[in-house]
């Protein structure tokens, strides 16, 4: 597993952190729009450092963004990884960590980009399968590399919320992968 210094984005639950978190990875800080979340609130149960970056305190997403560009980097994270994270980076973000920040979706993209809401999509859409994508960030959303998917099958009786679990379950598996593997190959880690 990798020492890589990992600075988590997330808005929402925060499974995805938590798993990263108790399979050992080192996550020096955790940034959030949403401050109530339940990744911050697992961040500060755990005592890691956690960054409020609420839109309304900002005049642009661009502002906000160079402040959380500012935070991760005085945290000396290395390695950026959007978990769950619900605004779109700017370009001032993504260029400081070119490269280096990860995004996770719920679909294997490029199928049902774009929308936080790919599960229910895909189930609306009556496919047979779907599953999950972690990918390099660009400036173009959700299509940037693609570094690891997984197939979940779509089951007769499938809700949102059972379709939603089963892609989690893999979900937290290919995101430890994915950061093991971009540690490996990214000269800019390996210093
Ligand atoms: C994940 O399903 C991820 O694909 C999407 O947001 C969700 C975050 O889940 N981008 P959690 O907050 O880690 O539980």
């Amino acid at each position: 597993m990798t020492s890589v210094r990992i600075g988590v984005l997330a808005s929402g639950r925060g499974s995805n952190l938590r798993t990263l978190v108790e399979r050992g990875y080192r996550v020096a800080a955790l940034a959030t729009n949403r401050p109530g979340c339940g990744a911050a609130a697992f961040a500060r149960e755990r005592g890691l450092p956690v960054g409020e970056f609420s839109q309304r305190r900002f005049a642009s997403s661009e502002e906000r963004d160079v402040a959380m560009r500012g935070w991760l980097r005085a945290k000396d994270v290395e390695l950026v990884a959007n978990a769950g994270y619900d605004r779109i980076l700017s370009p001032a973000f993504t260029a400081a960590f070119a490269g280096r920040i990860l995004n996770l979706h719920p679909s294997l993209l490029p199928a049902f980009g774009g929308t936080m809401q790919a599960a229910g999509q895909a189930l609306a859409a009556g496919v047979e399968e779907t599953g999950c994508t972690v990918h390099l960030v660009t400036d173009d959303v959700d299509a940037g590399p693609i570094l690891l998917q997984a197939r979940v099958p779509v089951l007769r009786g499938d809700t949102v919320e059972t379709l939603r679990a089963r892609i989690q379950a893999e979900e937290h598996r290919i995101l430890p992968e994915a950061i093991d593997l971009i540690a490996q190959t990214s000269a800019s880690l390996r210093q």
